[in-house]
Formats: structure tokens, sequence, C-alpha cells
């Protein structure tokens, strides 16, 4: 073969490498079932980023829990992913569950105003003058702190100054103590340091032990095989229990909470014999994108963020030295830019389909960026639609929640507030 044709050849193949490279376009409009969420929106005269639930699948994640849980463990609600009082009561009513896992002080009060019948475990150790802050706002009614709330108490330390704290306002507190299974995020992580803990409990006389909390994500989450870190876990846990109860003797509750578990391990606990007797989960019930596990696959996404487009331009430009067309040259997928309202939120864009950030143009919490294809038909006042990484924060950001059902937006749910419910 001659030299020239060679190296025609190659170039040739560089040229249909390169193009290989280029990205498709996966520009595609929003589906009917968006196009009917835009309509409701507009319906109900939402203008501005709206964080929307669809009830029916919040609905349908509470039976697929229910369907694993399949009552042979209790099930413990995870507020702080689910951080509004009315989407807690449509959980407490779909689950039947009255066991709320609280991670806030402020939240606590909230809680305990609004729902006087429910059984409250901390999911964290609170400073104790959280804890005590927590006795001064709370303005009495049904909910009774000394049987109703399950503080955590992590260390022997805490313990002494819990004791200090009930002691000083003549109470009694529940004391659950915080395990580690082997998340190491804290808790009593020897048997020595668990009897540590249990004696100074049995030493003060308002402090009366409860259970165990022992949350270990890192099953799913650290390299290896999830059901061995699952059985080193509950070795672990299995080991607490009987030092606790031979410790204790007949001092041991006969209604001793024993929590576990989280939305990305609970299914792992769908047969086998297992030593906790509660499940805690939140993040499977609206699904943000964190929560796209192997092990949550039968969760369905059931929260959005909604924003309204301001802009839309058939073009990309960058201020300064202007790469927008080369962008555009390179990536059909930045054809078009639009620019909505807010942005920048702990979200991914998720309708219409193949919507990309600018990195070069940069974010804006004010008016984000978006490039997309030119199949996007996207008009100011249409509708852009992200799904959230996760709910505890995200949710809190958009004041009341849009609920979604039968096409229409039919309720507004206030989210929890540091002051009250935020609306
Ligand atoms: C102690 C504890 N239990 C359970 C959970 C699980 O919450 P979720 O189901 O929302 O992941 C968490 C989450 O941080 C936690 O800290």
């Amino acid at each position: 073969m001659k030299r020239r044709t060679l190296l025609l050849g190659g170039l040739a193949g560089a040229a249909g490498l390169t193009l290989l490279a280029r990205p498709r376009d996966h520009g595609e409009n929003h589906s009917a079932w968006f196009r009917q969420l835009s309509n409701a929106l507009d319906g109900a005269g939402r203008a501005g980023p709206t964080l929307v639930i669809d009830r029916a699948q919040l609905a349908a994640n509470v039976r697929t829990l229910q369907g694993h849980v399949q009552g042979r463990f209790d099930y413990r609600i995870v507020a702080k992913s689910l951080p509004s009082p009315d989407l807690l009561q449509a959980v407490i009513e779909e689950s039947g569950s009255r066991r709320l896992m609280l991670f806030h002080q402020p939240f606590i009060n909230l809680a305990a105003r609004r729902f006087p019948d429910a059984d409250i475990l901390l999911g964290k150790p609170m400073p104790v003058a959280a804890a005590h802050n927590f006795y001064r706002q709370f303005d009495g009614g049904g909910f009774d702190p000394a049987r109703q709330l399950r503080w955590l108490l992590d260390t022997p330390q805490r313990v002494q100054q819990y004791a200090r704290l009930a002691a000083q306002l003549d109470t009694d507190m529940l004391a659950c103590v915080e395990i580690d299974v082997g998340l190491h995020r804290g808790g009593a992580a020897t048997d020595a340091q668990l009897l540590a803990m249990l004696d100074a409990i049995e030493a003060a006389p308002r402090l009366h032990f409860c259970g165990f909390m022992g949350y270990e994500p890192h099953i799913v989450k650290a390299p290896g095989d999830p059901l061995r870190y699952r059985d080193q876990a509950m070795a672990r846990y299995r080991r607490c229990v009987e030092v606790a109860r031979a410790h204790l003797g007949a001092r041991w509750p006969a209604d001793a909470v024993l929590n576990a578990g989280g939305s990305p391990t609970y299914q792992l606990y769908d047969q086998g014999e297992f030593p906790f007797n509660e499940l805690a989960a939140g993040s499977c019930l609206v699904k943000p994108t964190d929560f796209d596990l192997p092990s949550l696959a039968d969760h369905r996404p059931a929260a959005w963020i909604a924003t309204p487009v301001l802009k839309s331009q058939d073009r990309l430009q960058i201020p300064g030295i202007d790469v927008g067309p080369l962008q555009s040259l390179w990536n059909p997928n930045r054809a078009r830019s639009f620019f909505t309202y807010g942005g920048y939120w702990k979200a991914v864009p998720e309708s219409p389909r193949g919507l990309l950030n600018n990195a070069l143009f940069g974010r804006s919490t004010n008016q984000e960026m978006y490039n997309g294809s030119a199949s996007i038909d996207l008009q100011p006042d249409d509708w852009i639609f992200l799904r959230p990484t996760q709910s505890e924060f995200v949710f809190l950001q958009f004041g009341d929640i849009a609920v979604y059902e039968h096409g229409a937006i039919s309720e507004h749910w206030p989210v929890f507030g540091e002051g009250g419910f935020t609306g």
C-alpha cells in the first residue's frame, strides 16, 4: 500500500473514531406523566421552585416496605428523611406505625405536640443542653416524655450528664444505648464500654435503660460482600444483647426497643433470625437518587423538585471567550440553553431528559443554566423536574410541599421549621 493511502486511511479512521466518541442526542420532551404534573402545578397557581410528592407512589412505597418487613419487626419512621408533619401523618396512617426516629431537638418538640401518642427514639445523641431545651419548651399535652421519649446515649459521660438533668428536673427519662455494630460512628464498641454505660444508667435513679440502637448502613456502602458485613454486624448486635441481658438479669426491660436498619439495608433482613426487633427507614418512601441502590430496586421515586423555566435560548453562549458554540458543536445536548427559577440544589435533572449543567458558565442558586438538545422544546413558564439526591435537607428548602394526587395538586403540606412549621 502506498504511504499516501495509509495516511489518508489513518486520518479517516481517526475522524471516524472522533465521531463515534461524540455524544448522542439524549434529549426527550416531558412524558405524558410530567406534562400532566406540569398542568397540575399551573392549575394550583404554583410559580416558583416547588417540592412535589406523588401521593400514590408514596403509599405504594409504604406497601413495598411492609411487604418486606411483614410484621416480623416493628417499623420506625425516620422523620428526618420525611421532614413535614403532614407527610409523617400520611406515613403513620399508611403504615400503622406510631414509632418515630428524630434527630433535631426543635423537631422533637413539634412532633410531641403534633403526635401525642408517638413513641420517639432519638437517632443521634443530643448535647444535654439540647435535651434540657426540649423540657423547657415542652408544653404538656398528651405526650408523656417519661414513657414516650427515648434519648440516645453513647458514652458513660453523656449518661452522667443526662442523669444530672433528670435529677435536676425531677423527671424519669428513658435511655437507649447507641451500639457500634461496625459503622464506627460512635456508641459502645466493646463489652467493657457497654457495661460501663449500663452501670452508669443503673446508678442513676431517674434514668431507665430501654434498649439499643445499632445503625449499620456500611453493610451496603463498604466495598465487599454485604451479607458478610451484615452477619458481622448482627453477631456484634447479638453479643450486646447477651451481655446486657446477663448483666441486668430481671432488670432487662420486657419491652426493650432493639433498633437497627435504615433504607439501604432494611431488605437484607427479609429472611433469617436477627437480634433486633424494629427496623427504621424513611428515605426509601420518597427515594431520592442516593437511594438508587440494588437493595431498594422495588421502591420508586415519589419526590420531585419542579421549577419554572424563565428563559429559553436556541444557542449556548459563554461570557468572555465564547466557547459556547464549540461546546454545542461537539455535544448536541448543548444546542439550547435554559435558565430556571433558582437552582444548585442537591438534585439531578430528570425531565425533560438530557439536560446538563454547564461547568464553564457556572452554577447558580438564582438562575441556573441548563443545556439541552434541539429535541427539547422547553419554553419560558414550562416546568423542569429534578430528583433530590437526599430528602432530609432538600425538602426544607421550598416551603409547603405540593401533594400530587389524581392529576391535581390536592394538598399543601408545611415542612418542619425551627420556630414551628413553615409555609
Ligand atoms: C440512626 C439512623 N437510623 C436509620 C437511618 C435511616 O434513615 P433513612 O431510611 O432515611 O436512610 C438513619 C439515617 O441517617 C440513621 O442515622
